[in-house]
């Protein structure tokens, strides 16, 4: 099978059940009507699941089961990250009306409980990491990573220098670290949770977050990239929003943003390699998920 049929195949067999999981344990979990309204206004609204389908793929590439504890944890990752959508769309913020091809949180609900929605997701999410059966050794170590890789030592952090600095260049380095905390702890945090799910030692659990650091890292390039080249349509969100970002396409052109992608890109193939000699395993489904970067200029 090639790359993009094995990544084609594997979203079509786990997006539909992450979606799943979200509406029902979101369903029993919120009480107040208007809240898990707007939560699941947003969490509905669409998405690639990219960050659950990461952590579903580590299970899968161990040969782990995927039930319904696996299937929970792995969706409070996508409750954290569409909080981060909703905040990082308000007007204190990005201040973006459309998202996920839809009018923005806040939009439809009010700033007030847009704000809250995104509280309620943050939070919900250490309730999904601990209200399962796995063990709590595994628990323990889930809501960790979360809380470093979520919180001001990552992402929080990550979009607090963004703000910060709108109209103010950074240095290059001061820009990969902004992308790196803001967009690649998360998708850290995915790997990570895969590994710590499939009982892999700690030297693969390392590879598989230097993995999760190079996607991430090249996804918030690609982001960039996607907001100078693509359309409103394509993406679901507005386009030509940066022009005061501390973003690499701000800072090097399109084509230097290009090459640097690639160099990321093909750095995470490396570590993939490494697990894989590592391990014997194989890595063609976490290597298919490379497929979502469309470089051809
Ligand atoms: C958007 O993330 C925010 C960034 C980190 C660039 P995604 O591109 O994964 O957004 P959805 O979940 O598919 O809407
Ligand atoms: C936001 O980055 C990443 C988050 C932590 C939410 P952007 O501000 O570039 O994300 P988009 O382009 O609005 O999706
Ligand atoms: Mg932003
Ligand atoms: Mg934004
Ligand atoms: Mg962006």
């Amino acid at each position: 099978m090639n790359d993009s049929a094995l990544l084609n195949n594997f979203v079509n067999e786990y997006k539909n059940r992450i979606e799943l999981t979200i509406e029902k344990e979101v369903l029993k979990d919120v009480s107040q009507s208007d809240l898990s309204e707007s939560m699941l206004y947003s969490l509905k609204a669409g998405g690639k699941r990219l960050r659950p389908l990461l952590t579903l793929a580590v299970l899968k590439t161990f040969n782990h089961k995927i039930g319904e504890d696996e299937l929970k944890v792995s969706s409070a990752l996508e409750l954290l990250h569409t909080y981060s959508l909703i905040h990082d769309d308000l007007p204190a913020m990005d201040n973006d009306d459309l998202r996920r091809g839809k009018a923005t949180n806040h939009v439809v609900y009010g700033e007030g409980l847009a704000t809250l929605a995104g509280d309620a997701l943050l939070t919900l999410a250490f309730q999904w990491l601990t209200d399962n059966n796995l063990t709590d050794a595994k628990k323990v170590q889930l809501v960790l990573e979360l809380s470093k890789k979520a919180g001001p030592a990552g992402m929080v952090a990550g979009q607090a220098i963004d703000i910060l600095n709108e109209n103010k260049p950074l240095t290059l380095d001061q820009i990969k670290h902004l992308h790196e905390q803001k967009t690649g702890d998360l998708i850290r945090y995915a790997l990570i949770a895969g590994g710590i799910m499939s009982d892999c030692e700690s030297e693969v659990i390392h590879l598989l977050d230097d993995f999760g650091a190079d996607y991430g890292l090249a996804f918030q390039i690609y982001d960039d990239i996607l907001d100078v080249t693509s359309n409103t349509e394509d993406l679901g969100k507005p386009v030509h929003q940066d022009s005061v970002k501390n973003t690499y396409t701000n800072q090097l052109g399109l084509d230097k943003s290009y090459e640097y992608l690639e160099d990321t890109l093909d750095h995470s193939k490396m570590i993939l390699k490494k697990i894989s000699d590592l391990n014997g395993i194989d890595v063609s489904l976490l290597m298919s998920f490379l497929d979502y970067f469309n470089i051809e200029k």
